[in-house]
């Protein structure tokens, strides 16, 4: 079962280097499936070398451990499926996802969740944290954050969240390519700007190689972004 075995920790630098150690672990490694949650993290890791940041309690902090089947070149497509599985976990809060090349999850335009992914040969830890109680959010941002609360006008419990994205992600890994890229296709979140290094543009499609389609800022061509970004290394 997703989210079991689980550890939970009050406080902690970042749920993923805790993921990445008990999968290393060689007297009691962690699990395909394997969780860890926080419900504060003091160095919590996004992508592209950035903070993610959110006060105790109000985000689902989750790195779950994943030991894939296939073969390592393939492990990039997981952040697909995690942030796929991500909205169909908010679908039954009544909550319409939408994705956002590679791998962020909008409700109205605005981000509610971010998946990093970080892999090894031998495993995969994937990231996620949604927004599920915040009210504020402080900083500059690509994309304006929101939350499960600020959408839905009541407070969610994180648990909950957690046990959704547990449940639909033991589903989602088991999913082939054709069925992810086709889910995402019907929740892509066309026209949200996309960033890669300096450049900006308008995310127009997903290509069958999980590379974005995009239509350049200022330029109006077009160009297809692959998705190596999407992941980091656990080792
Ligand atoms: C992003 O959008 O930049 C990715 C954010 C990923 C944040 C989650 S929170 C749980 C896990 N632990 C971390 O340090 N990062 C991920």
């Amino acid at each position: 079962m997703f989210g079991s075995p689980r550890r939970h920790f009050p406080v902690c630098a970042s749920t993923q280097t805790l993921a990445r150690d008990w999968a290393r672990d060689p007297d009691d490694p962690a699990p395909h499936g394997a969780l860890v949650t926080a419900d504060f993290q003091s160095a919590g890791r996004g992508r592209r070398g950035r903070f993610w940041e959110a006060r105790s309690g109000e985000a689902a902090l989750m790195s779950f451990v994943l030991r894939p089947a296939f073969p390592s070149t393939r492990f990039r497509f997981l952040g697909f499926a995690a942030a796929l599985a991500v909205a169909d976990a908010l679908s039954p809060f009544g909550l319409a996802a939408r994705l956002k090349w590679p791998n962020d999850v909008l409700l109205d335009g605005k981000k509610a969740a971010g998946l990093l992914v970080e892999a090894s040969p031998k495993f995969v830890i994937v990231g996620i944290g949604v927004n599920v109680n915040q009210t504020e959010f402080t900083g500059a941002f690509l994309t304006p954050p929101t939350s499960l609360k600020r959408e839905l006008g009541r407070s969610v419990p994180v648990d909950d969240v957690v046990t959704a994205v547990a449940d639909a992600l033991e589903k989602r890994q088991q999913d082939n390519w054709t069925a992810i890229s086709d889910g995402w296709r019907t929740r892509l979140a066309v026209g949200a700007t996309v960033r890669r290094g300096n450049e900006n543009g308008a995310l127009v499609g997903l290509n069958d190689d999980g590379s974005a389609r995009v239509r350049l800022a200022g330029a109006g061509t077009f160009a297809d972004w692959a998705s190596v970004e999407a992941q980091g290394e656990a080792d």
